[in-house]
């Protein structure tokens, strides 16, 4: 397992980028904003709440990440201000809504639909920030880079099973995404798996008292976002933090799918199956 440190001199790269980020005004999102600030970043933070802090180089647009209207303003705003967005952070989150066994039914007491609000801030919110931020980086001759927030929950069991849901599905967007734009669009898009970390949506002590396991500040987290943004080696990568310690675990996920389907070459199969797809096409157009 590839562990790492984060040092300060990894992280001078920020002074004067632009960062916009969802879900800035607590937990996670607040944590990376101080770090961002400490780090001389140009901010603009999107929450559904007020930031509790103030500074100047701090922008607060309220948003509602399920709100294309909403995302799409906050950008722009960005690019009014400083004309460029440098890094994306798509983290606003919610926790489960629904387990599908906690049965809700109308008057008939026929089955309600579940309720899919997890699925509309935690995937659909993210993926729409996404495809805002590459529709305004690849307009720009320095690119950018997205950081998602995923999970530890993106590659194991974990029983809140529509939030879990989610955190795998970004985490598969990603990996649909970075072979799509590299090499030729200079975009890059890796995600954060935060161990327990003391927010809103997990408050200090629960954990520790439920399961007798650590949990971590938001500022450990926060350095795994900021050295994805500054570090423009990294892309397609799955940063595990867990009290202080940082695991690049993509690299292993992805020799661990190796071993099973083994060793597969993507554009090849990709460019066959393109190939497929237009001799259908035009042996459907001419009949034959
Ligand atoms: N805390 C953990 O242990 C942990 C672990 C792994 C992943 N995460 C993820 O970290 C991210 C941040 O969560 P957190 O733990 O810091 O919780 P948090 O509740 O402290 O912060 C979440 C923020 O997102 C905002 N938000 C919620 N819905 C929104 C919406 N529709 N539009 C805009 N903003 C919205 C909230 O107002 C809040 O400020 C989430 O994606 C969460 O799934 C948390």
């Amino acid at each position: 397992m590839a562990a790492f440190e984060i040092h300060d001199a990894d992280l001078v790269k920020l002074k004067d980028q632009v960062v916009l980020l969802t879900g800035a005004a607590s937990g996670i999102g607040l944590g990376t904003v101080k770090l961002l600030l400490e780090k001389e970043a140009y901010v603009v933070a999107g929450d559904l709440n007020e930031m509790p802090i103030q500074h100047d180089r701090l922008t607060f647009v309220k948003t509602n990440v399920t709100d294309w209207k909403d995302l799409s303003s906050i950008f722009k705003a960005v690019k009014a201000k400083y004309g460029k967005i440098d890094h994306v952070f798509a983290n606003a989150g919610i926790g489960s809504k629904t387990t599908y066994l906690d049965e809700q039914v109308d008057e008939n007491g026929d089955l309600l639909e579940p309720n899919h609000l997890t699925y509309d801030v935690n995937l659909k919110g993210v993926v729409n920030t996404c495809a805002l931020a590459i529709h305004h980086m690849r307009r720009q001759e320095s690119g950018g880079s997205i950081v998602i927030t995923a999970s530890a929950s993106s590659f194991q069991r974990f029983r809140t099973v529509d939030y879990t849901t989610t955190k795998h599905a970004v985490l598969g967007f990603m990996r649909g995404i970075v072979p799509l734009l590299q090499p030729s669009i200079p975009i890059r898009v890796n995600c954060i798996a935060p161990s327990w970390t003391s927010t809103g949506l997990v408050p200090e002590g629960a954990v520790e008292q439920l399961a007798g396991i650590g949990i971590q500040t938001p500022a450990v987290v926060a350095r795994s976002v900021a050295v994805l943004m500054a570090d423009d080696q990294r892309d397609g990568q799955l940063i595990y933090s867990v009290q202080g310690r940082y695991i690049e675990a993509e690299g292993t996920l992805l020799k661990a799918a190796a071993e099973i389907v083994g060793d597969q070459n993507e554009d090849l199969v990709m460019a066959e199956l393109m190939k497929a797809r237009s001799d259908f096409g035009s042996a459907k157009q001419d009949g034959s």
